[in-house]
């Protein structure tokens, strides 16, 4: 099978299937079981309530701020919040599909533009919501989005200036930076609930402000991050050596990755569909 990069890097050439190949396919497929479940929920939770105007159901679960009477924006804020965090998710597992990729370029290029928007949009309107409409618990997970949405616009702006001028190399690099830090809401629930089945919650604060909480704030996005840039730079030049290490990081990711999901679906979103 050949490994992701494929899908985002026409100008390169296909790679032969070693360790650190079969070890990112490994690791994108248990990102995309996770996130697929994640848009099962958006989908059947939110979408449903917000598309026929019965915001007050959001509030079924508990959520910081979700429908409040009278506040028009900000409810419609939340609606095109949740209505794109689908389309976010479910576009960036798209756009990581070699058949995809080298079948249906077309396809791959209008997904990657409302992949684009949908992470700016995304970016933008959490932002309001955070310091606009003040929906947070603790000062940490706020600044630690809000450093996400900063990443976000940085990188969503440097994958599309780099496809402009046709730097294909560029543009497959800053396309897997976005893609990791646009899934740091998901990385962020994945996270609560791996820590929580392997310590039993060590370390999270009753108002998401214990030092976990504060470690995760940060981690969701700059965590993805890193591993992504290692396995960046073992692909491109790193010894066998380096190689392997990064393929059995990329696997152990993966397998926290299954675990964290599973937890996700069990407690978080399945009780509430
Ligand atoms: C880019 C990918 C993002 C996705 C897929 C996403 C997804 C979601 C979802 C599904 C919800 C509903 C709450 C839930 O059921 O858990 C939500 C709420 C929210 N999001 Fe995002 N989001 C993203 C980015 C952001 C960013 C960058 C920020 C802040 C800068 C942000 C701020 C918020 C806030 C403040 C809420 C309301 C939370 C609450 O009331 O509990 N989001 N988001």
């Amino acid at each position: 099978m050949a490994t992701i990069d494929a899908a985002i890097a026409p100008a390169r050439p296909v790679r032969r299937a070693d360790w650190l190949g079969r070890s990112a396919t490994f690791c994108y497929l248990a990102i995309a079981a996770g996130q697929l479940l994640f848009v099962a929920f958006i989908l059947l939770y939110y979408y449903p309530p917000t598309l026929t105007g019965n915001f007050a159901a959001w509030n079924e679960k508990p959520i910081i701020t979700g429908f409040v009477a009278g506040d028009t924006a900000g409810n419609l804020f939340f609606a095109v919040h949740v209505l794109m965090a689908a389309v976010l998710t479910f576009g960036g597992l798209v756009q990581l599909v070699p058949a995809i990729r080298s079948r249906w370029p077309a396809l791959h290029r209008w997904n990657g533009r409302l992949y684009l928007v949908s992470a700016l949009t995304l970016a933008l309107g959490g932002f309001w919501m955070t310091w606009g409409r003040g929906t947070w618990l603790a000062i940490g997970g706020a600044i630690g989005i809000t450093l996400d949405a900063l990443l976000i616009i940085g990188f969503a702006a440097l994958a599309w200036q780099a496809v402009r001028s046709r730097r294909f190399v560029d543009h497959r690099r800053w396309a897997i930076r976005l893609f990791a830090v646009a899934s740091a809401v998901w990385f962020m629930r994945v996270g609560y609930m791996a820590w929580g089945l392997a310590t039993g919650g060590a370390g999270i604060g009753k108002a998401m402000d214990g030092p976990f909480d504060l470690f995760l704030a940060f981690a969701n996005s700059l965590l993805p991050l890193a591993v992504a840039e290692l396995y960046l730079r073992a692909d491109a030049r790193g010894t066998p050596a380096a190689r392997k290490g990064v393929a059995a990081l990329l696997a152990l990711s993966g397998l926290v990755i299954l675990a964290g999901s599973a937890g996700a679906w069990t407690m978080m979103w399945g009780p509430y569909i």
